[in-house]
């Protein structure tokens, strides 16, 4: 049993007439923790200590000395990589072997965030170039921006948090971080590995509580210079709308297209969309939602596919052989039961799963979905794909696009030119060719357009919008 509070200048808040918060298993609805919600003055502490450590120690640590700290701490989280999967399981419900998966990018993120603290470069700048420019040199150089304030997902709890973390420090700003209420318990293991890895005390805060309570007072602090967030998109364009002219990046939700053309590899398109459309439950933002699959190959892919998807074991996430895990609230498995329900009533046939099992959903295939359906054109979030037949490209990459969101898509083909002509035409942030939409390596940039969001992540990607870039220039005698 964890009992937590908010992380505030090296000091754990418990106690002290704050609210108590329970977190349970969402597999078996065991308490595995309690936390204590911060009041409004932990959150306004948390602002001033972040301002005031990034003033008086960060922004002066040498890039080397940031970069031994993330290398540490990538080290400390590899030492103890079983504690950490093991609560990642208990607190978000992700089966063992997922959460184990989470772990090791995590250790990842941290390593790349550590090479690239020490190659944040600037540009020498042709002042020549302009007219009357001559005999003058100019140079572009990064500073970090001082408080970051971090909102992050329930769905990788400790990855996500350290996409946001991790760039932070490398740029040597500081932080607040506000988790997903429903899984604080490893960014407070998190601090602990900062500690050890000796990142100075108070650049990491973390502040628990909701974000109807805390998110104003958070966003519109004005010692906070810059907001992360990643989670729905309603919460994140009103986070936008608040921050007035802080910068924000916005990670958000999406309902991602796969293509299979009639001459794709069937099998590998076949295997890696059941992997992408139910990995953790298909709690992700590029989980694969719509398999669009041209009408020669329709039936062999579904003759393909569906036996597969009926192997998938869903139960217990601390159970090795678990494949589907719950949803992460009862209210999630009730919506997409809801969604699911409303489909059949519109026409669409489920081929396999379409049931809830207490807080579980069953891996679901549905067909003759239409384009209005919210199973298609929301964001389902849930272990649930529509296979939709097309005949032409044209129309493929119409159907694909006609989306509101769009953060990354697949296609499968061995045509090389028409894999470029998709990546090119595809609306979204990314495109994977012969790979599912829901592959992330952590160094690549990631980042939606339309309501998928604004900015980019990637560890890379991160720092350079978590910097402002100032120019120098000077006039030779
Ligand atoms: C997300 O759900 O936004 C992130 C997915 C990932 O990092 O794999």
């Amino acid at each position: 049993m964890y009992r937590f509070g908010s992380f505030i200048n090296g000091e754990m808040l418990v106690g002290g007439g704050r609210t108590s918060f329970e977190v349970h298993n969402p597999y078996n609805q065991e308490l595995i923790g309690t936390i204590d919600f911060a009041t409004l003055e932990d959150a306004n502490q948390a602002v001033e200590v972040a301002h005031r450590v990034f003033h008086d120690t960060m922004k002066q640590l040498p890039a080397h000395e940031r970069s031994r700290i993330l290398r540490k701490a990538a080290d400390l989280i590899e030492s103890d990589s079983e504690r950490f999967a093991a609560l990642l399981s208990q607190e978000a419900g992700k089966p063992i072997r997922d959460a184990r998966g989470e772990v090791g990018r995590a250790v990842q993120v941290l390593r790349f965030a550590s090479e690239e603290a020490k190659n944040i470069v600037g540009e020498l700048i042709p002042l020549d170039a302009a007219v009357g420019g001559e005999n003058r040199i100019g140079m572009s150089k990064k500073y970090p921006l001082g408080v970051v304030l971090a909102i992050t997902p329930f769905n990788f709890p400790l990855n996500l948090v350290l996409h946001k973390l991790a760039p932070a420090f490398a740029a040597g700003n500081t932080v607040v971080l506000k988790p997903a209420e429903k899984t604080p318990l490893s960014s407070i293991l998190l601090a602990e590995i900062f500690d050890k890895a000796g990142l100075p005390k108070g650049a990491l805060n973390i502040v628990m509580g909701t974000g109807v309570a805390l998110g104003e007072p958070l966003v519109t602090h004005p010692l906070v210079k810059k907001v992360t967030f990643t989670g729905s998109g309603p919460v994140g364009f009103k986070i936008k709308e608040m921050a007035g002219n802080k910068k924000v990046t916005l990670e958000l939700g999406s309902n991602s297209p796969n293509i299979i053309f009639a001459d794709a590899n069937l099998d590998l398109a076949a295997t890696s969309m059941v992997k992408g459309g139910f990995s953790f439950a298909g709690q992700a933002c590029i989980s694969v939602q719509r398999i669009y699959v041209q009408t020669d190959v329709y039936q062999s892919f579904l003759d393909k596919f569906i036996p597969l998807v009926e192997t998938l074991k869903v139960g217990n996430p601390l159970d090795e052989t678990t494949d589907v895990g719950p949803m992460i609230t009862q209210d999630a498995a009730n919506r997409i039961e809801a969604w699911v329900d409303e489909a059949v009533k519109q026409g669409a046939r489920v081929l396999t799963g379409g049931k809830r099992e207490g807080q579980s959903y069953l891996p679901t295939v549905l067909v003759d979905v239409e384009p209005a359906m919210k199973v298609v054109c929301q964001e389902v979030f849930a272990p649930l794909v529509c296979v939709i037949p097309f005949e032409t490209e044209e129309e493929v990459i119409a159907a694909a696009n006609n989306s509101d969101y769009g953060l990354q898509a697949g296609v499968f083909t061995k045509d090389i030119d028409r894999a470029f002509r998709l990546a090119d035409q595809l609306e979204t942030g990314g495109v994977w060719i012969n790979e599912i939409s829901t592959v992330r390596y952590d160094h690549i940039p990631y980042g939606g357009v339309k309501q998928s969001g604004i900015g980019k992540e990637g560890v890379k990607f991160a720092i350079d919008d978590m910097m402002e870039t100032k120019f120098i220039g000077i006039r030779l005698s």
